[in-house]
């Protein structure tokens, strides 16, 4: 499939995309969503990569947001149904991923664009980086995760903070909360995710995933994390890279996963 409103690159096993609508701050629109929605599905059975980077084109925004003049015109229904479809086509779809997601934050990630970053496992920012989700002052609230996924990340009442003032965060604070875990000049931000994406290349992709799935069960309703992770764990001792992983260690060498 061809993409409009994405540049995607894949490199050495990873894919590097870009969110792209420059003139409008990379804004999430439907077709935009629909895009990434194709592009996860088919990164999921892509043995070719093993970690994917998801940053905004250009150098000052990651995503302002959902697109506001799409939606601007919908009714109650309009509205449920546009949060329901993007939760579970797109957000549910990367934070479920079973290979690890990074957000590079470029620049603006607010809204819907702060919440695509909260749906990605890991997420590391430039200085120059504002996020927030200013939907209360648009008279609607969060629609895409954000009030779960913050909260769990950064707190009750940091999450709330934000959610009621429409503030801004920068980068120094967000990595002070723990909504980043690094902040690097504009100019390294890719190279920094590389070097992240590297690292956890080293490790197995088969413990990875369960490994993100088991933290994910804690966060879901009716799931029980402590039991998903047991199961996994007996699982990886059934996969040849646990044999490969703990072979490597007794002979003294590095795994080759
Ligand atoms: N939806 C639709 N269009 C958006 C957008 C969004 N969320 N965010 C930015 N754009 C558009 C602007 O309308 C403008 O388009 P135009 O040139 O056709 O008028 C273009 O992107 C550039 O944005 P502009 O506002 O001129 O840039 P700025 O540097 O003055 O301000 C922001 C940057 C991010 C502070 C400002 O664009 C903004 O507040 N955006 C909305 C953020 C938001 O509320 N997001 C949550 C949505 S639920």
């Amino acid at each position: 499939m061809t993409f409009e409103h994405l540049l995607v690159e894949k490199q050495d096993k990873i894919a590097w995309v870009s969110l792209h609508r420059p003139k409008k701050l990379n804004a999430l629109n439907a077709a935009l969503l629909e895009e990434l929605h194709h592009l996860f599905q088919g990164l999921a059975q892509d043995s070719e990569i093993r970690v994917i980077v998801l940053t905004g084109s250009g150098e000052k925004a990651f995503v302002a947001g959902a697109d506001i003049a799409e939606f601007a015109l919908f009714d109650a229904q309009q509205g449920e149904a546009l949060s329901r479809k993007g939760q579970e086509k797109v957000f549910d779809l990367i934070a479920q991923s079973s290979k690890p997601v990074i957000a590079a934050i470029n620049g603006f990630a607010l809204g819907g664009g702060l919440e695509l970053a909260l749906s990605c496992h890991i997420r590391i920012a430039s200085k120059n980086a504002r996020m927030g989700l200013p939907e209360t002052s648009l008279g609607v609230i969060p629609g895409y995760g954000g009030t779960q996924r913050l909260a769990q990340l950064i707190g009750r009442g940091r999450a709330t903070d934000l959610i009621l003032t429409c503030r801004m965060m920068g980068a120094e604070e967000a990595l002070q909360v723990g909504l980043v875990t690094q902040v690097v000049a504009q100019e390294e931000l890719l190279a920094s995710a590389a070097i992240l994406a590297d690292k956890i290349m080293q490790n197995s992709s088969n413990a990875l995933g369960h490994a993100l799935a088991a933290i994910d069960a804690g966060y879901q309703e009716g799931a029980d994390g402590f039991e998903q992770e047991i199961k996994a764990f007996g699982q990886c001792f059934g996969h040849p890279e646990f044999k490969e992983g703990t072979q490597a260690f007794l002979e003294k060498r590095k795994a080759n996963f």
